[in-house]
């Protein structure tokens, strides 16, 4: 979604903030902008479409400065277009304003500025809040008071960033809801709403909190909360290299995300499996264990992919740990009366950490009482903060839009957390060294199934004019049906479905005929036989058959169009394998669409309004 950056310092601007707009490009974007401060000169550049197209444009305008602050648009209130992308100005053109968020009560406000002779030139919601921070400052307050008592008027989220020619060595951040980092360099310092933007400078940051307001100058920078208390903020080290988000000579962030899941399940399993004593050791959920595995329920609360996790999470919970577990659309239980009892325990997987939904989910929960615990993938992300204790997944940056390492290592750490509660209830240390030897092994399988990527790349191109899509499986692929059904209609926008295997005869068998492919979640486990039935079913309707199935399983070929073989596993851990097929079906069929695989329409990495 939006995307801030801004830089304060002794080198020109403009290429530090096109650069940091390029690292915000995978957030998803319409429009961008950048504005900066010369001395007592000011000046902005707006383009709809890539950053590229601003870069260009502001080459050619030769604009040079160094304050400047950059914005990615999502469009939210009004259409993309140059007018509505930010900065958003004042009529001087002295005050330049970027903001990620939603500003509620922006009609009132805007009615209210209107009547003091303020006009607007946009649609958005985010205009009103550089005429209001102008009003103050025609009262003779300073910037920073002057955005402070703006603030204290808005109701809504934002992160912002301000810039004046009236007080030219400075800018004025400030954030409630939307992320907001300050980098902190030699003489030099930056902003940016998403570190991936900053590790290029630096490695030092500043994580903002909600209601917190900074001036940030080129040496230094001092905090208040915005009802005017003084704030120490702790400078934090972030451990992420410029590599990790860059293609590495991969054609598409996603294709790199799906061949990293071998290293990034091994960095989410390094040092928490304890085969000696059968059991997983997690110190994000230290002092926290003994109150998870005695609770009575726990609730999994996800948005997207990270929901299709939360599902598997269930079986795992279920089975081995013996607790009910119900999994929640973060969304709906935002807005439901969510009944939430003291020996419940609340667990919340994103990968951003910065899901709205999710996050105001966790806030709303936390508010009731609950213990609320992360799995986060976003080091220092907000629902990290927000959690009392949590789980980091450790994949590495997710560039791509379609979640793919960030799915399989969720997987991984509800399959330890699973572990850890289940031999403090009653597993075995024999059965708890059983599951481990098994997590061990998954890293070499998923390399295993990665090497079929040609084979599966000729099997996607037969269809590519397809139109619709059916994923099928049971049981803990049931989960794995509609991760590869969500794969395939974000980054190919084919019609794509998953349903539990038998779910087909209540109603989507109608849909099967001789041009749609079905895709068959079907190892050879316990529920084996009856997704052979099934499969059965689909070949008698003519319906074109792919199989996902264990490697010595000669069976299935005689049925389904097309097999591919993977690995076999304990039921808890196929589906960290069986998706691996499905996301690189997913990703040749959308490449030979001739698609935007890392930036599909629409989407946005991270969704951080709801
Ligand atoms: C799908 C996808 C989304 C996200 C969802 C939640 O490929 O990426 O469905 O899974 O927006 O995002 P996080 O996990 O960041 O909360």
């Amino acid at each position: 979604m939006c995307g801030i950056v801004g830089y304060i310092g002794n080198k020109n601007s403009v290429p530090i903030l096109i650069e940091g707009l390029k690292r915000l490009e995978y957030r998803g974007y319409d429009s961008a902008g950048i504005g900066v401060i010369n001395g007592k000169i000011g000046s902005f550049v707006k383009s709809k479409g890539k950053v590229s197209v601003l870069e260009e444009k502001s080459a050619a305008d030769g604009i040079e400065a160094k304050i400047g602050i950059g914005h990615t648009r999502w469009a939210t209130h009004g259409e993309p277009n140059e007018i509505n992308a930010h900065p958003h100005f004042n009529e001087e053109k002295s005050l330049f304003l970027i903001h990620n968020g939603i500003i509620e009560n922006y009609n009132v406000l805007k009615t209210g500025l209107k009547k003091l002779g303020y006009k607007f030139l946009s649609e958005t919601d985010s205009e009103v809040l550089v005429h209001l921070i102008d009003s103050y400052m025609k009262k003779d307050h300073g910037l920073f008071q002057a955005v402070r008592l703006s603030l204290n008027q808005v109701e809504g989220t934002y992160g912002i960033a301000v810039i004046s020619t009236k007080e030219p060595n400075k800018i004025i951040v400030a954030k409630k809801g939307s992320p907001l980092v300050i980098g902190i360099g030699d003489d030099e310092n930056f902003i940016a709403s998403d570190v991936n933007a900053l590790i290029a400078h630096t490695s030092q940051v500043v994580y903002m909190e909600d209601d917190e307001i900074a001036e940030i100058n080129a040496d230094s920078f001092r905090a208040k909360s915005i009802h005017d208390k003084d704030i120490e903020k702790e400078i934090h080290d972030v451990e992420m290299n410029l590599d990790e988000i860059t293609k590495g000579g991969y054609p598409h962030f996603m294709l790199k995300e799906i061949m990293e899941q071998p290293e990034a399940v091994r960095n989410s399993l390094r040092g928490r499996l304890l085969l000696d004593e059968g059991i997983a050791r997690l110190g994000g959920l230290q002092g926290f264990a003994d109150r998870l595995a005695n609770s009575k329920r726990i609730i999994i609360t996800a948005c997207g992919t990270s929901w299709h996790a939360a599902l598997v999470g269930e079986y795992m919970l279920e089975q081995f740990a013996g607790i009910p577990v119900e999994v929640e659309y973060a969304s709906e239980f935002r807005y439901r009366n969510p009944i939430i009892n003291k020996d419940d325990a609340l667990l919340f997987i994103s990968q951003s950490g910065e899901t709205a939904d999710t996050l105001a989910a966790l806030k709303e929960a936390k508010r009731r009482g609950a213990l609320v615990l992360g799995i986060c993938n976003a080091v220092g992300s907000s629902i990290a903060r927000e959690s009392h204790a949590g789980v980091y997944t450790h994949a590495g940056p997710e560039i791509g839009v379609a979640s793919t390492k960030a799915f399989t290592t969720q997987l991984s750490v509800l399959a330890l957390i699973t572990l850890l509660i289940a031999r403090k209830k009653h597993v075995s240390i024999v059965d708890g060294k059983e599951i481990i030897k098994e997590m061990q092994q998954i890293p070499e399988k998923i390399e295993k199934i990665l090497q079929m990527n040609d084979e599966i790349e000729k099997i996607a191109e037969n269809f590519v004019d397809s139109t619709n899509f059916l994923y099928l499986g049971r049981g803990y692929n049931f989960p794995v049906a509609l991760e590869g059904a969500l794969k395939l209609k974000e980054i190919s926008y084919i019609h794509a479905e998953g349903y539990p295997a038998a779910e087909m005869k209540h109603g989507p068998i109608a849909l099967i005929d001789e041009n749609m492919p079905v895709v068959f979640i079907a190892p050879t486990d316990s529920v084996y036989d009856k997704v052979i039935s099934n499969i059965e079913e689909v070949k008698a309707r003519k319906g074109i058959i792919i199989g996902i199935a264990s490697e010595n399983d000669n069976k299935i070929d005689s049925l389904v169009d097309y097999s591919i073989k993977i690995p076999d596993t304990i039921r808890m851990l196929m589906p960290i394998l069986t998706v691996i097929p499905l996301q690189l079906l997913a990703y040749h069929v959308a490449v030979k669409k001739g698609l935007n695989v890392d930036q599909p329409r629409n989407l946005a990495k991270s969704v951080t309004v709801e």
